[in-house]
C-alpha cells in the first residue's frame, strides 16, 4: 500500500487573498500550484496547515470528524503567524464541497479521506523578513488513506529528549511547517543512534509531545498528559480521547509530568503509554529510552486501555457509537 499521504485526489479547492478580500473558491487541478519564486512562504515560512479526516459510514454517508475544531486551530495558526485572517465559514464550505466532490473515493473504515487545508503567504517580496505577507492562498488537498495499523500492532520506541526542543517555545501551538523542519535533525539522530521510532521532547525534564503526536500516560484509571500551554500542539485527538476517558469515568489529569515521574510510573506492571494524533489515532508506546537506558512501559506490550480508548474513538468516527458530543459533520 502507498505510504500515508502520497496519493492525492486530482483536484483541490483553492482561494486567494489579494490584500483586501478572498476570491470565490475554485476547484483546480492538484498537480501544481503557481507561485513566484520570491513568495513570502518560500523564504520566511509563512505557512500553516491542518489535518482532519472524513469517514464513510455503513449507511453510505460521509462524515467529517471535528471540522470546527480544526478550522479554529487553522484560524489561530494563521493569526499567530500574521497571515491574512481566515473566514471560518468559507473555509468550512471549501472543505465540505471538495469532500463531497470526491465522496465516492472516501475509503471504507479503517481507511478514511485525509483532508489537508493549507494557508501560505504568497507576496513576492524577499525583503519582507520582518513584515507579514499581504497576500496569501488557501487550498484544501485530499488524500485517501488506509489502515495505519495494517501489518499488525506493534509498540513504539520513544527517545526522551531533555536538552533539545521540537521548536521555539512560543511556536508550539501553531501548526506550521517550520516546526516540523526544526524537529527533523533530532528525530533522524534518534532513529539512527537509538533505533527509536520517535522523539518525545521533554525540555528541562517536562514531558511534552513528539514530532507529530501528543503523549498520554495511562496508569490504571488515571490518564496523565501535559496541560495546554503555547509550547505544544493542542491535538484534536488528545481532546477527543480525554473526553472519552472522562465519559468512561477515568481520572483525567492535565498537568505537568516530569521524566522522573514518567519513568517511575512506567515501571509498574499495568502502566501504558500512547501517542495521539489524527494519523496515529492512539498508538501504543512500548519502550522509553533515556540516557542510553531502555525502560519498558508496563510489560512493553499493547495496553488494554489504549485499545479500548482507540476503539471507542473509532466507533464514533465510523458511526458505530452515538456521536453524543456532536463531533461529526455529515455531508
Ligand atoms: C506536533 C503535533 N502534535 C500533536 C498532533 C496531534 O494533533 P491532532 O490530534 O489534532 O491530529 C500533531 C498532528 O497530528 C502534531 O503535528
Amino acid at each position: 500500500m502507498a505510504a500515508f499521504g502520497t496519493v492525492f485526489m486530482p483536484e483541490m479547492a483553492i482561494s486567494w487573498f489579494d490584500g483586501s478580500s478572498w476570491s470565490a473558491a475554485e476547484v483546480v487541478s492538484s498537480e501544481s500550484l503557481q507561485l513566484h519564486p520570491g513568495a513570502h512562504v518560500l523564504h520566511y515560512s509563512s505557512t500553516c496547515f491542518e489535518g482532519l479526516k472524513a469517514f464513510r459510514h455503513q449507511d453510505g454517508s460521509i462524515n467529517i470528524f471535528r471540522m470546527d475544531r480544526n478550522i479554529d486551530r487553522f484560524t489561530q495558526s494563521s493569526e499567530l503567524l500574521a497571515l491574512p485572517a481566515i473566514e471560518k465559514a468559507a473555509t468550512g464550505k471549501m472543505i465540505i464541497d471538495i469532500v463531497r466532490r470526491f465522496k465516492d473515493e472516501v475509503p471504507e473504515p479503517p481507511g478514511s479521506m485525509y483532508i489537508r487545508p493549507t494557508h501560505i503567504g504568497t507576496e513576492p517580496a524577499i525583503g519582507k523578513a520582518a513584515t507579514p505577507s499581504v497576500t496569501s492562498c488557501q487550498y484544501i488537498l485530499l488524500s485517501p488513506v488506509g489502515d495505519y495499523f495494517a501489518g499488525g500492532d506493534t509498540t513504539l520506541r520513544l527517545l526522551l529528549e531533555e536538552n533539545g526542543a521540537r521548536c521555539a517555545a512560543h511556536m508550539g501551538m501553531i501548526k506550521s511547517g517550520g516546526n516540523y523542519a526544526s524537529a527533523l535533525r533530532p528525530i533522524m539522530k534518534a532513529k539512527q543512534e537509538q533505533r527509536a521510532d520517535q522523539v518525545l521532547f521533554c525540555p528541562g525534564g517536562d514531558v511534552q509531545e513528539t514530532g507529530a503526536a501528543n503523549f498520554l500516560l495511562i496508569d490504571g484509571n488515571e490518564v496523565i498528559t501535559k496541560a495546554l500551554d503555547e509550547s505544544f500542539l493542542h491535538g484534536v485527538t488528545r481532546d477527543s480521547i480525554l473526553t472519552i476517558a472522562r465519559d468512561l469515568g477515568m481520572d483525567v489529569q492535565e498537568r505537568q509530568l516530569t521524566i522522573d515521574e514518567l519513568l517511575e510510573r512506567a515501571a509498574k506492571p499495568g502502566c501504558e503509554a500512547a501517542l495521539s494524533g489524527t494519523a496515529a489515532v492512539l498508538t501504543p508506546v512500548g519502550t522509553l529510552i533515556h540516557n542510553d537506558k531502555e525502560y519498558p512501559v508496563g510489560n512493553g506490550g499493547i495496553g488494554a486501555t489504549t485499545l479500548k480508548l482507540r476503539q471507542a474513538l473509532n466507533d464514533i468516527q465510523w458511526g458505530k457509537a452515538e456521536d453524543k458530543h456532536g463531533w461529526l459533520t455529515r455531508i
